[in-house]
């Protein structure tokens, strides 16, 4: 049996699963049925479009079975002003309370992140979620030790170690816990990959109340600096591409600030 099987009886033969094949896998018979092509089974990326697409659930996948592709629910819809604030409303958020965030909220959010685009649909993310507060403040230590080493080089990292001297932490903002996105070294779109990741992670967070922020610097740190890439147990053929600290945030955040205006160029 090839990868992917059409049941004849119900298929509407509307064409709809050839055409938004992104490989281009199948073919029409002779009577208008989709074909699975022949020895093509190597080439599907696995993203189900043709499952997803079909009206009739026609289609069977072996690797992406109907059971585990649940029907969308077409009335439930977002409502666009609604869409909009969280866009914009959604902060970087540096001053956290100490309550911890219960952890089903943050499944649910890696859950939503789990939907985000991958290239060639290869889903290469790994999520490592630092817990605890205390391992966080370590891990902001070893990324002062970093810079500690890189003074030379970048003179404004003077002021976080002076901070971090005077008992605070500029580095991951006393945030309770952490969220580390590590890749395959050799996988091409590790970085775009992992920033869309993270990116949809934060807006399932801000749903959820959770405030997040980037962690630019430990991300910096976390491959070239090996007593935080130890700490972190980063496999030896991963490398970090993202960081975020979560926690729900201090402060309650009431007016969107302005942005530039966008630079675009319509043709
Ligand atoms: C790749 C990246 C790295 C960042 N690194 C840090 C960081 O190390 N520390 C920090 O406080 N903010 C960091 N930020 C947050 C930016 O400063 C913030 O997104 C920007 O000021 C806009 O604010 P907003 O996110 O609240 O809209 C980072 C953001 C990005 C996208």
């Amino acid at each position: 049996m090839r990868l992917v099987a059409i049941d004849k009886s119900i298929c509407r033969r509307d064409g709809a699963c050839k055409a938004v094949c992104p490989i281009d896998l199948f073919v029409l018979d002779s009577e208008g049925f989709p074909v699975f092509r022949e020895g093509a089974d190597g080439n599907c990326i696995g993203c189900g479009h043709c499952v997803a697409v079909c009206p009739n659930g026609a289609l069977s996948h072996k690797n992406l079975p109907l059971e585990d592709s649940p029907l969308i629910n077409h009335s439930l819809t977002v409502s666009i002003p609604a869409l909009n604030q969280l866009l914009k409303s959604r902060r970087s958020v540096r001053e956290f309370k100490e309550e911890p965030v219960p952890k089903v909220l943050v499944r649910e959010a890696i859950e939503a992140a789990r939907w985000a685009p991958s290239a060639v649909n290869r889903q290469q993310v790994h999520w490592l979620m630092i817990q605890t507060p205390a391992e966080v403040k370590h891990l902001a230590g070893l990324v002062i030790d970093y810079l500690r080493k890189s003074k030379e080089l970048e003179p404004r990292y003077a002021s976080f170690i002076k901070q971090w001297e005077q008992g605070k932490d500029p580095i991951l903002r006393n945030a309770p816990h952490l969220a580390v996105i590590h890749t395959p070294d050799d996988w091409i779109w590790s970085s775009v990959d992992s920033a869309i990741a993270l990116a949809q992670f934060e807006l399932a967070a801000a749903a959820r109340g959770i405030g997040t922020c980037w962690a630019g610097l430990l991300m910096r740190a976390a491959n070239g600096h090996y007593p935080l890439r130890d700490a972190l147990g980063i496999p030896a053929d991963h490398c970090v591409f993202g960081a975020m600290m979560y926690g729900f945030p201090r402060f309650r955040y009431h007016r969107i600030p302005p942005r530039k205006e966008v630079r675009v160029e319509w043709r």
